[in-house]
């Protein structure tokens, strides 16, 4: 197994449950207990990797199959790894991602109803990420109605629309609701289930309650 001295802490969850807002939130505690941190994202945690997010959540929906994308997502994800996670984790930096490769089977594999089998999907994990999984996955859970309104509510200030999953239908994002549940049944030492149905501050809390739980030690308490 890689190991690095940075930890890598990857938030997941479906449209609009709020990641991005509690990662800038924990960034800045980590920073004030002295922890540098970085916060990425997938896809486009990298110059090429941008170029690889416009093709994935502009356009038409159905402009691309499951296994196509699926291919993309893990290109990305090789770029993110190689140029921007390894090194940083390698110096002692903990990187905190906006959706890593939970993403990929929670909607390339269990939103489209399995049609992408799985050990493919496992089989990219081997070529791109290695050996090697996050310290930590928060998957942030909300019913799948409330996120999606945030997200076009979202959508409306962006001038390039990204909202290419968002057309989807209800029950994709119902499946890759129940399917990042399952991930987590799987994994229990490594995901933690959150509500996101709370305000931004409650979850903050529950958020940073659990990073100091899991690395006691390694943070201070303020
Ligand atoms: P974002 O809007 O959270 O930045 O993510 C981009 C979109 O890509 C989002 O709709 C989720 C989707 N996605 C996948 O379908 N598979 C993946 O592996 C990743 C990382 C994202």
């Amino acid at each position: 197994m890689k190991t690095f001295p940075g930890k890598f802490i990857t938030f997941e969850g479906g449209e609009g449950t709020g990641k991005s807002t509690q990662i800038k939130l924990l960034s800045e505690v980590l920073a004030n207990c002295g922890i540098k941190n970085i916060s990425t994202k997938e896809p486009g945690g990298t110059e090429a990797g941008l170029e690889i997010r416009k093709l994935l959540v502009t356009g038409d929906k159905d402009k691309m199959d499951a296994v196509a994308e699926a291919l993309l997502y893990f290109a990305d994800r090789r770029i993110h790894m190689a140029q921007k996670v390894w090194p940083a984790l390698a110096e002692n930096t903990w990187v905190l991602s906006d959706r890593f490769a939970d993403s990929t089977f929670a909607y390339q594999y269990y939103g489209y109803n399995k049609r992408v089998p799985e050990k493919v999907l496992k089989e990219l994990y081997k070529i791109s990420v290695e050996d090697f999984k996050p310290d930590l996955t928060i998957i942030l859970d909300l019913d799948p109605k409330i996120g999606l309104s945030r997200s076009f509510a979202k959508a409306d200030n962006m001038a390039v629309k990204e909202l290419r999953f968002e057309s989807r239908d209800l029950e994709f994002h119902h499946n890759l609701r129940n399917g990042y549940l399952e991930i987590a049944k799987q994994e229990p030492g490594r995901c933690v289930v959150l509500d996101a149905d709370k305000p931004i501050e409650d979850l903050h809390n529950d958020i940073v309650n659990l990073v100091m739980e899991r690395f006691e030690g390694e943070l201070c308490r303020s």
